[in-house]
């Protein structure tokens, strides 16, 4: 159930809910890290969510944060260290012992390792305001591989981002993210060239995917954890459920495996 048309396409036959690991299976595995996508897919997850920001010599690199400190044993931010000194970084240990040699992925190494198994959902945290032609090397990036290109899609808050990825490549598959009830940007997701709705889950409405799907987009909430969220928003029919742990999204959705 992972492909990447299915996902972002609604239609009205095809109500099913795809599963996403966030940040991979990351209450099991250390966030962002190819140990917790290999994890989640092995779950079952159809999709797997990441986060990128860049180096200071600009390689797009997997992690959540600007600052190292809190997911690897190093320290200062991403944009003042260079790929070579970041690949020095354990990105596992502060996790548990067993994930210790765990490293902060390039984006290429987090596409080569999900795309072949998964659709990735790469969450582009700045746009080039504050990383140099953050847009360019992420097009650059995924280009040269069709695989890539059609098995991963770009997600930002940033309608702008977002309209900058499709204008350097058309193919390049996007999502805005919201922190308010999706429906509220339908036309905003149109002019700037989003192909899907990524709204925080709370701020769902009961009529908000009925909505979503009248305006002719897929809505994807974000994230569920505890059961009772995860039943609530699988209640509204959504696109796709995502979680830090989706073998709770797997049973919920009664494909356990
Ligand atoms: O998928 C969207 C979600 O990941 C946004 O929140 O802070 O976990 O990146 P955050
Ligand atoms: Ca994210």
């Amino acid at each position: 159930m992972n492909d990447v048309n299915s996902f972002i396409s609604y239609k009205v036959d095809d109500p099913g809910t795809f599963v996403v690991g966030h940040r991979g299976a990351s209450g099991h595995a250390p966030e962002n890290t190819l140990a917790s996508f290999s994890l989640a897919i092995k779950m079952g997850a159809d999709a797997v969510e990441f986060d990128v920001h860049q180096t200071a010599d600009n390689r797009v690199v997997v992690i959540h944060d600007e600052a190292l400190d809190r997911t690897t044993d190093g320290k200062g931010m991403v944009i003042s260290t260079s790929l070579q000194e970041i690949k020095q970084l354990d990105a596992g240990r502060w996790f548990g012992e067993m994930f210790s040699g765990e490293r902060v992925p390039t984006l290429e190494e987090a596409l080569s390792h999900v795309c072949s198994r998964a659709i990735a959902l790469v969450e582009v945290k700045h746009s080039s305001d504050f990383y140099p032609e953050m847009e360019e090397n992420i097009v650059k990036a995924v280009s040269g591989n069709r695989d890539w290109l059609h098995r991963s899609i770009f997600i930002s808050f940033n309608p702008s981002l977002i309209l900058r990825l499709k204008e350097l490549n058309r193919e390049i598959i996007t999502g805005l993210l919201t922190l308010d009830p999706p429906e509220e940007y339908l036309e905003i997701a149109k002019e700037f060239g989003a192909s899907a709705l990524f709204p925080r889950w709370e701020k769902m409405k009961p009529d908000s995917v009925k909505l979503v799907h009248e305006g002719g987009y897929t809505v994807h909430p974000w994230v569920m954890d505890r059961e009772e969220d995860i039943a609530r928003v699988l209640e509204m029919k959504p696109d796709s459920l995502s979680s830090n742990f989706p073998d709770r999204l797997m049973t919920a959705a009664g494909r356990k495996q």
